[in-house]
């Protein structure tokens, strides 16, 4: 989830450098993370794909919005923006958007982030719109792995961070969040007595240096 796509805040970046890395990091290039192909561990027997959304079938897209409601509906209903089934679909399948998709051994999805490269408040970013996991893959690393893949395609394409938000009432999610290295970003509300806001923006910065001129 993204609060650009709740309230229609989105800023505009003129840097032309910056709008380059984010086409470039258009081309797929997961391919080349083999290493990353695969996740067998805990009892999870798993591969990976990453594809843009207009490359899903209709059957892994309608599990993809199944699993969210699973997972996120209630979690919507308490929260300030509520669930609109119509809207969350409309941003599950911008154009922009990419699925790193994980299949079991029988090939049923059993998670998958949406993510999408983007400039948000001037800087190059990879944004997380959602991880989610089936519930009884859960707690078993994959989801840290799945965050390393992005946090991967994102460093080694030059982008600046990896951004996501959370619910504040989401406390498993923040511990996961925290545990695997994301902090508070300076792009985060910060609630008033005029404004309550009920979520987080956290991210994890790329260390590497010449962030944004895709040489590193
Ligand atoms: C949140 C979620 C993505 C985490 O993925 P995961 O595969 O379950 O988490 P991992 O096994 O990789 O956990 C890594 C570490 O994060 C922390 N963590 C994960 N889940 C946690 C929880 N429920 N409570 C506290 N800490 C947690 C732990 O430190 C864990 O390490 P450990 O298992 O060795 O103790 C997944 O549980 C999920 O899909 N939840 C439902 C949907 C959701 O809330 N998505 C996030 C929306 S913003």
């Amino acid at each position: 989830m993204s609060p650009h796509h709740q309230n229609g805040k989105k800023m505009k970046s003129k840097d032309k450098a910056k709008k380059l890395v984010i086409k470039a990091c258009n081309q797929d290039s997961f391919g080349e993370l083999v290493a990353f192909h695969k996740y067998s561990r805990n009892g999870l027997n798993s591969h990976l794909i990453c594809k843009r959304v207009s490359e899903l079938n209709d059957e892994t897209r309608i599990w993809t919005f199944d699993l969210l409601k699973r997972n996120m509906q209630s979690m919507y209903i308490q929260s300030n923006w509520g669930w609109d089934e119509d809207k969350k679909k409309v941003e599950m399948t911008d154009a922009n958007s990419w699925y790193l998709i994980a299949f079991n051994e029988n090939e049923n999805p059993i998670a998958y982030s949406h993510f999408q490269y983007d400039i948000d408040y001037g800087a190059a970013v990879l944004y997380c719109y959602e991880l989610q996991l089936e519930p009884e893959c859960q707690r078993k690393g994959m989801g840290r792995f799945m965050l390393q893949i992005l946090e991967l395609l994102a460093f080694k394409a030059g982008l600046e961070k990896v951004i996501l938000t959370v619910f504040l009432h989401n406390p498993a999610a923040r511990s996961f969040f925290r545990s695997v290295g994301y902090c508070i970003d300076e792009t985060s509300p910060v609630s008033s007595i005029e404004e309550q806001f009920d979520y987080e923006i956290l991210s994890k910065h790329n260390k590497r240096k010449n962030v944004g001129s895709n040489e590193n």
